[in-house]
């Protein structure tokens, strides 16, 4: 039977969040549970505060399908990069340490292709043809391509080399803070980035979320692209959700 609530958990550089999803409507109905990532971003912690979070959410007894996304590529359910986590997860076959800690098969995938696939299913990429670039602008860059609607998955697009500097570096969110840059001078820089973007792919729309797409308005009107550009429906949440949803189509994830 296929399922109409699920949990989805969403592992950040600097937080972890989890909550429970209606998969109609695509809102959460439970509180949003967020916990610190456990600095240095080491495997068996990071995994010790996801089974936390699930707990939290669900009193110890997930009766729903569990969809959990990090911030690296993932293939094979191996986690192949860590920029902003520890080189431990390089390599790691992490879906199988995540389903034994939690106690149940999971659905497992890149943080940046969770939103996208949440944008995508009920948000602001939603029935839009042609292709569309979703990116997060977090602790890194995370960035997922869509085309007609289907989802290529692991596009690292926030590495990209942009003036000798990995984007993300200079652009992501966290680079603002570290540095302390306005509202103008951070636009700059994206309006670099996403123009790069640009040349390479001839996107016809750009979805920007993560945790500073509730600050649409203070940076919007400084982004000079020929490409129309949106924040994501479900802002920072759009990876939970998608997490969930992806979960809740995966037959292989458990339902109890
Ligand atoms: C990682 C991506 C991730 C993004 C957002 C980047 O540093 O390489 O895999 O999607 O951060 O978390």
């Amino acid at each position: 039977m296929t399922s109409t609530t699920a949990i989805g958990i969403d592992i950040g550089g600097t937080g972890i969040k989890g909550g429970v999803v209606d998969l109609e409507s695509g809102e959460l109905i439970s509180d949003r549970i967020k916990l610190p990532t456990p600095k240095g971003g080491e495997p068996d912690e990071v995994i010790e505060v996801t089974r936390e979070v699930l707990d939290t959410l669900t009193g110890g007894d997930p009766k729903d399908p569990v969809g959990v996304c990090f911030p690296a590529i993932v293939k094979g359910g191996r986690t192949l990069s860590a920029a902003n986590v520890s080189k431990k997860w390089i390599g790691l076959e992490a879906e199988k340490k995540f389903e034994k800690a939690l106690e149940r098969d999971i659905h497992f995938v890149n943080d940046a292709d969770a939103a996208g696939y949440a944008e995508t299913t009920f948000g602001a990429a939603k029935g839009i043809d042609g292709l569309v670039l979703l990116t997060t602008l977090g602790t890194g860059i995370g960035s997922a391509l869509i085309y007609n609607g289907v989802l290529v998955p692991n596009a690292e697009l926030g590495h990209l080399e942009i003036d000798g500097h990995d984007a993300e570096s200079k652009a992501a969110y966290s680079a603002k803070e570290r540095e302390d840059l306005d509202w103008a001078h951070w636009a700059k820089r994206l309006n670099r980035y996403y123009g790069w973007l640009e040349f390479l792919f001839t996107p016809d729309l750009f979805v920007i979320g993560g945790g500073v797409s509730k600050n649409w308005d203070e940076f919007a009107h400084y982004l000079d692209l020929k490409t129309k550009a949106v924040p994501a429906t479900y802002r920072n949440n759009a990876g939970i959700l998608g997490a969930a949803a992806l979960a809740a189509n995966d037959p292989r994830t458990d339902r109890r």
